[in-house]
């Protein structure tokens, strides 16, 4: 099914994996477990070996990102100023943790270390906008924006409870 992938590669030849799932990661964004599976019968691997290498490096992803990439920074400026209180408010208003997307596919939480604007740490970005100098209490209005007309699981519940 996906022999136009393959056909850059020579059968059995173990060291073709990786290649072969950055191009499958390229068409699909991830790692669907079909085409794993048709992978492990081309490079000759057994499909829980793919899967270890596909967890041991983080450049591969085994579900499809959200329409929206939350990235929480928490290099050592943005941790100073709290950034790990940040990160709780968005997995306690979206109902996931990090690495995670939602069920709707709406958000994708993501930890990264420095993304540049240290000077207004504590930073988030969604998709290409930056957030800068924000607290717990700019996190439902944040995701709102990035929300489109429904709420995203969970923000009227952690608004009523006032987590956030
Ligand atoms: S440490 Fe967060 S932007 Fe640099």
């Amino acid at each position: 099914m996906h022999q136009y992938i393959f056909d850059n590669y020579t059968k059995n030849d173990k060291s073709s994996l990786i290649p072969i799932m950055q191009e499958v990661q390229s068409v699909y964004g991830y790692l669907p477990e079909k085409v794993m599976k048709e992978v492990s019968g081309y490079v000759g691997l057994p499909l829980s070996r793919i899967y270890g290498v596909a967890t041991f490096y983080n450049m591969f992803r085994l579900a499809p990102l959200g329409e929206n990439i939350i990235k929480v920074c928490r290099g050592t400026a943005c941790h100073v100023k709290n950034s790990a209180n940040l990160l709780f408010a968005i997995e306690n208003t979206l109902g996931i943790k990090a690495g995670e997307t939602t069920k709707d596919r709406k958000f994708t939480i993501e930890l990264v270390n420095c993304i540049g604007a240290c000077s207004i740490a504590p930073v988030i970005t969604v998709n290409d906008d930056y957030h800068g100098r924000i607290t717990t209490k700019d996190i439902p209005s944040i995701i709102k924006k990035y929300s489109g007309k429904q709420k995203a699981a969970g923000i009227e519940k952690a608004e009523e409870a006032g987590t956030v």
